[in-house]
């Protein structure tokens, strides 16, 4: 093989390896840009275990949602999967999670900021932060509440949203137990 085209495979690979992540990293967004509240949890590492539930189930149904749209290109939005998944773990104790409108202009009507924190992580967004999170609760009651962004990643997004791709469309409002 010429080292021309083995230069091209690399290339090829890296591509495929690129796009995946760039996808995931738009979503998920880079810690440099992290707002973190609740400072005097610092350090805690049962608050640090939370922390990574959290990126762990984001970067789960992250992927999820965008290669439901990615394959199935016609039909209902991947947030109704999402939506029986979210309700599943709620039912199940395990955590709550919701996707909320951070644009002003929802496509569903459920799907504005409710409390007072989603507020808050909608309008961080809206500056420019990818993530926020914030301690509440007390002893076995303390929980996670976390915002990460959701950007419209796939041109399908975009299309449906009406909106440019890379636009904000939201952020999923985690909350996981603390323990
Ligand atoms: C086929 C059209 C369609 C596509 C494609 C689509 N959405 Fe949606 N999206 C909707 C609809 C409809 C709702 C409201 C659903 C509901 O809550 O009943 C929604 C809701 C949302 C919300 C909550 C805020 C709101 O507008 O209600 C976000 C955030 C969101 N979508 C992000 C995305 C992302 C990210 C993608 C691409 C990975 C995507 N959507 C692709 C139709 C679409």
């Amino acid at each position: 093989m010429t080292t021309r085209r083995v230069r091209s495979r690399v290339l090829l690979c890296f591509v495929g390896l690129l796009v995946p992540a760039v996808l995931s990293a738009a979503m998920a967004g880079g810690p440099a840009r992290e707002a973190r509240e609740g400072g005097e949890a610092e350090g805690d590492p049962a608050v640090e275990r939370a922390r990574r539930e959290v990126r762990m189930l984001d970067t789960l149904y992250k992927t999820a949602v965008v290669s439901v749209t990615d394959t199935y290109r016609r039909g209902q939005p991947a947030i109704m999967v999402a939506k029986d998944v979210f309700k599943a773990m709620d039912e199940g104790g395990f955590h709550s999670a919701r996707l909320v409108d951070a644009s002003m202009a929802p496509l569903g009507v459920d799907n504005d900021p409710k409390t007072d924190f989603e507020r808050r992580a909608a309008e961080a967004m809206r500056r420019g932060e990818t993530y926020l999170d914030e301690v509440v609760g007390e002893g076995e009651g303390r929980r996670l509440l976390a915002a990460t962004v959701v950007p419209a990643v796939h041109p399908r997004c975009a299309e449906c949203h009406g909106v440019e791709e890379g636009d904000l469309l939201g952020f999923i409002r985690y909350e996981v137990p603390i323990r």
